[in-house]
C-alpha cells in the first residue's frame, strides 16, 4: 500500500509546537514531533480500543512484549528476553529514575550538546553533570582521551548516552561503542543509552546497535526505546527499557515504585502495533525523511555562515554557523521559521531544525531562508 507524507492540520489539537507560536507569523520546526499521520495500523488499534468505554489501569500484556522482542530481532538482530523490559511512562522520567537508582549523587557523564532534559537530569536529580563535548567537524564524535578520564573517575559511576544524537543525528558505529563499553566496564561505570531516535536511521546500508547488545557491557546497562519517536505517538507517554541484568532490573523498579506513573495503555497500544504491523510504513516514513533532510541540506549550503552536514539519523537538523550567538535563532525567526534555540542544547550559535513535516511545508520554509538570507546576507562574526 502506497503511503502519503503530508502535513496535518494540527492547528485544533492543542500541540506544543503550534500552540506557543499561534498567534506568531512563524512557521513551527521545533518541538520533536512529527507533523505527519501515524500509521494507519497505529490509528487503527487506537480507535478500536477507544470504543471501549472504560479507560482504568492496564497491565503490559505478553504479545506487547513479544512485539518489542521480534522488533529488536527483526531491526537489529538483538536477541532479547520478554522479562528484559520494562514498561515505562516515558525516557525523560526513565533517565532520571535511572540516576536516582544507579548514579549514588555522583558525576553522571553526559554528550554535549544535547536534548536539554539530559543536559539538566543530572543536577535536577542531585547528581553532577559531567560535559563530554562532541563535535561534528572537522570529525564526528569525542576526544576519547576526555572519555576515559571521566569514567576513570573514583565519583563516576553513570554514563547517559544519547545514541544516534539529539541533536546532531550522529550514530556510534559498533567498534566505537564496543571502545566504550570497554572503557565502562574497565571502571565499572553503568551504561544508560537513550535510544529514542533508534528506529530513525536514514542511511541505507547504515544500522543502529542498541548498546545493551554488547556482550561487554549487557550487564551492566539499561538501554531505553520507545515506538514514540518514529511512529509519532510521543503525546502517548509510553516507553520501555531494556535491561538484560535481572539485579539491575529490580533495582530500578523499586526506585520507581509508588512513583513512577504507569505507562498510557494506549500508547502500549500503539507500540504493539507499529511494532508488529508497521514496518512498510517505517520503510516508506525513512524514505520521506531522508528526501526532506537532504533538501534541507542542499538549502542551507546556499546561505552564508550556516553549515550543515546530512545527518545519519533523526528528523532534526542541527546547524551550525559562524554568526555572533543567537544570530542564527534570530535569523531563522525573521524569516518566519521557528526551530529550536541551540542555546537549549549547549550552543548557543545553532538552530536545530524539524524536519519531520510534509514536503510543501520544508519546502514553504526553505524558500522563505532562501529569500530572507538573499535580502539580508546575515555575516559572520
Ligand atoms: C534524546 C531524547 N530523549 C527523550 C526524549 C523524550 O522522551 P519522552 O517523551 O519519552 O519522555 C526526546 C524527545 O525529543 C529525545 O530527543
Amino acid at each position: 500500500m502506497p503511503f502519503t507524507f503530508d502535513t496535518i492540520d494540527r492547528s485544533d489539537t492543542h500541540a506544543i509546537k503550534h500552540e506557543l507560536y499561534r498567534n506568531s507569523p512563524v512557521l513551527p520546526m521545533w518541538v520533536a514531533d512529527m507533523d505527519l499521520a501515524s500509521p494507519p495500523c497505529v490509528q487503527e488499534a487506537l480507535a478500536s480500543r477507544a470504543a471501549h468505554p472504560v479507560y482504568g489501569y492496564s497491565h503490559p500484556w505478553p504479545s506487547l512484549n513479544n512485539a518489542v522482542v521480534s522488533w529488536c530481532q527483526q531491526q537489529y538482530q538483538w536477541a532479547i528476553d520478554p522479562s528484559w523490559v520494562v514498561w515505562l511512562p516515558g525516557v525523560v522520567p526513565s533517565f532520571n529514575l535511572v540516576i536516582d537508582a544507579f548514579a549514588r549523587g555522583g558525576r553522571v557523564l553526559v554528550q554535549e550538546p544535547n536534548y536539554p532534559p539530559l543536559r539538566k537530569a543530572a543536577e535536577l536529580r542531585g547528581a553532577t553533570a559531567v560535559k563530554l563535548p562532541v563535535t561534528t567537524a572537522p570529525r564526528a564524535g569525542w576526544d576519547w582521551s576526555v572519555l576515559e578520564r571521566e569514567l576513570a573517575h573514583p565519583d563516576c559511576h553513570l554514563m547517559i548516552l544519547c545514541n544516534p544524537m539529539n541533536p546532531q543525528g550522529l550514530v556510534l558505529s559498533t567498534t566505537e561503542l564496543e571502545r566504550l563499553a570497554a572503557v565502562c566496564r574497565e571502571h565499572r561505570v553503568l551504561l544508560c543509552s537513550d535510544e529514542i531516535h533508534c528506529d530513525l536511521i536514514l542511511e541505507p546500508g547504515l544500522s543502529h546497535r542498541p548498546a545493551s547488545s554488547l556482550p561487554d557491557i549487557a550487564e551492566h546497562s539499561v538501554t531505553l526505546m520507545a515506538a514514540s519517536k518514529t511512529f509519532n505517538v510521543a503525546g502517548l507517554g509510553c516507553s520501555f527499557a531494556v535491561i538484560p541484568n535481572g539485579d539491575l532490573r529490580q533495582q530500578l523498579q523499586r526506585s520507581g515504585q509508588d512513583l513512577m506513573p504507569h505507562p498510557n495503555f494506549m500508547g502500549m497500544l500503539a507500540t504493539e502495533a507499529a511494532f508488529s504491523e508497521g514496518y512498510d510504513w517505517h520503510v516508506a516514513l525513512l524514505a520521506h525523511l531522508k528526501n526532506n533532510r537532504d533538501r534541507v541540506a542542499s538549502v542551507i549550503s546556499e546561505l552564508s555562515g550556516l553549515h550543515y552536514t546530512p545527518a545519519p539519523a533523526t528528523f532534526l537538523a542541527w546547524i551550525e554557523s559562524d554568526l555572533a550567538p543567537a544570530e542564527a535563532m534570530n535569523h531563522f525567526t525573521k524569516a518566519g521559521i521557528m526551530p529550536s534555540d541551540g542555546k537549549d542544547f549547549g550552543d548557543p550559535r545553532s538552530v536545530r531544525l524539524n524536519f519531520g513535516t510534509g514536503r510543501e511545508t520544508l519546502d514553504q520554509a526553505l524558500h522563505q531562508l532562501q529569500t530572507y538570507w538573499r535580502q539580508n546576507r546575515p555575516s559572520s562574526s
